[in-house]
């Protein structure tokens, strides 16, 4: 098995919850702090190993894709001002790591936005990555916990890994939601983070009367390449959309997956109270800096 190395992010959602932000900017570029948001997700990319960044968007986000890339002429210009530092902070990226952008044709939801990355990813293994959840990158070692961690057991064990972490009843409707294979495991969780162990299930957006459990997905992946063959076979269901969720569940039934409980702190980027909060927060942290 070859190491994982892509990075599969959808950003082809048009964020209404975002608007009038997001009318004219990609959502995914609007700031939290002196950043844009998808700035944190690809260095927590980046920090966990990843080499090659696979955008999955649509016409009017090129403007992600030049956020990564060289932009010569700006960067002659500081260099000849003598701006050498401001031009190198702006070339951040590692070499080895690449970003690529691919279209999702339709809007048919988050299963298809993923399928629509295997022609890059091809027959490897590789993450997902929601561009809307950001990670704390404050108090958290993005070295080692969640995405890090979830990779290395997957290298460990071959199981598919989902990241999770608590929610309140009221919001368990807004996330996919985890069916434990016993109550011992969700005492376990409330005791400890960065745990590991497989599941039975997951239902999408479920009413709190008929969630399994309180334990939401928070939006990053690893997936085993088989993930691709059941999108390929999953028709839509919630919200007349192909859910990743479906074919998540057609990949237990023939592969083991895990879920593993979140270590920190994670901001919705893609909600305006919550986006607010999230920009609260990072700029907060970045001035006392
Ligand atoms: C998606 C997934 C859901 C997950 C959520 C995390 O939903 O379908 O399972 O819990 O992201 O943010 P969306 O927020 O795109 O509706």
């Amino acid at each position: 098995m070859s190491k994982i190395i892509h990075a599969v992010i959808p950003v082809a959602g048009f964020g209404t919850r975002m608007l009038p932000l997001s009318k004219s900017v990609p959502k995914e570029l609007l700031p939290l702090g002196n950043r844009p948001a998808i700035h944190y997700v690809v260095e927590e990319a980046v920090k966990a190993g990843i080499k090659h960044i696979v955008l999955v968007g649509h016409a009017q986000k090129s403007a992600i894709e030049n956020y990564f890339d060289v932009n010569a002429e700006l960067d002659t210009q500081l260099r000849t001002k003598g701006k050498n530092e401001l031009a190198d902070s702006l070339n951040w990226l590692p070499e080895d790591v690449h970003v690529s952008m691919i279209r999702q044709g339709k809007p048919l939801g988050l299963g298809h936005a993923v399928l629509a990355a295997r022609p890059i990813v091809g027959e490897n293994d590789f993450v997902v990555m929601l561009p809307d959840v950001v990670l704390d990158p404050f108090t958290t070692n993005m070295q080692s916990d969640n995405l890090a961690y979830m990779i290395q057991q997957f290298e460990a064990v071959h199981h598919s890994q989902i990241l999770v972490d608590e929610v309140s009843d009221d919001d368990v409707h807004k996330y996919g939601i985890a069916q434990l294979k016993s109550d011992d495991d969700l005492q376990k969780v409330q005791s400890q983070s960065n745990l590991n162990f497989s599941v039975a299930g997951f239902i999408e957006k479920p009413s709190k009367e008929v969630a399994p459990s309180n334990l939401a997905v928070v939006g990053r992946y690893v997936f085993a390449n088989e993930i691709f063959d059941h999108l390929a076979k999953t028709k839509a269901s919630v919200g007349g959309e192909i859910q990743l969720t479906d074919a998540i569940d057609a990949l237990i039934n023939t592969k083991g997956v895990n879920v593993t409980t979140m270590k920190g702190a994670s901001y919705d980027a893609g909600d305006m109270s919550t986006y607010m909060q999230a920009f609260i927060y990072f700029a907060q942290q970045q001035l006392n800096d």
